[in-house]
């Protein structure tokens, strides 16, 4: 069930029987010569349909751009600051805690929303701790990486091997050649399997990964293998979800 597509009506009545909702959090960034800028939110986003089909929660509009400063040096791509996505998420969490919601999900697509994502969840229990919100609800919040399970992890074992990488992987491409293959892209790569390293700001990035790609060979991709990983999140998320949620 999608928030936006529900009445406030109907939302007030799943409140009755549930405090948990689904927040799918993204990126708008480069994803190499063959990956959608679009790429992190749009996995986060199919995922977190998934699982709200599969275990009946709510799911949030999807929060499509994310801490993303170090792509900056490619073309289309957007960031918060991470004190911006601070803000908005603080925000985002207040607006649903006042109808009720207490178990708040962050269903993540993009690794570098990590330390921003904890520092938030910091900041919304530190305004409890210290009292600044003394009549606030004692709420929760979890961040789940889609690509952090057994299921997933094995999966992109076995099909990508070490060419999976860490930045346009072929794992996060063909999730969204499943989704959208209208969509699909093709263009050379070389090499096949990007450089791999560490970076600091958008120049020392676009430096070192002048393609985009950190070590994977998204050309690998295939739709059909993007259908079973999209299978293989929603199923271990969905059972994550589902034994947080009554924790
Ligand atoms: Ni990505």
């Amino acid at each position: 069930m999608q928030l936006h597509l529900q009445t406030w009506q109907e939302v007030e009545a799943y409140l009755q029987t549930s405090r948990g909702i689904i927040l799918p959090i993204g990126s708008t960034e480069q994803h190499g010569p063959t990956g959608l800028i679009g790429t992190d939110a749009i996995c986060a986003e199919v995922i977190a349909r998934g699982v709200g089909e599969t275990t009946g929660a709510l799911v949030a509009p999807t929060i499509a751009v994310g801490m993303a400063q170090h792509h900056l040096g490619f073309a289309g791509s957007m960031t918060l600051r991470p004190s911006t996505l601070i803000t908005v998420l603080k925000d985002m969490v207040e607006s649903l805690a006042r109808h009720g919601f207490e178990r708040f999900y962050f269903l993540n697509g993009h690794g570098g929303n990590i330390a921003t994502l904890g520092a938030a969840f910091s900041e919304i229990y530190a305004a409890r701790s210290i009292g600044m919100e003394t009549n606030a609800a004692p709420i929760k919040c979890r961040l789940k990486n889609w690509w952090q399970n057994q299921e997933v992890h094995d999966l992109a074992k076995e099909l990508y091997g070490d060419a999976e990488g860490s930045h346009a992987t072929p794992s996060e491409v063909a999730i969204t050649q499943f989704a959208y293959p209208e969509a699909i892209k093709s263009a050379p790569l070389e090499p096949p399997v990007a450089p791999r390293g560490d970076f600091a700001d958008a120049a020392d990035y676009r430096r070192k990964f002048p393609d985009g790609r950190i070590g994977s060979n998204p050309a690998l991709a295939t739709p059909e293998a993007g259908h079973r990983l999209y299978e293989a999140a929603v199923a271990a998320i969905a059972r994550d979800y589902q034994s947080w949620v009554a924790g």
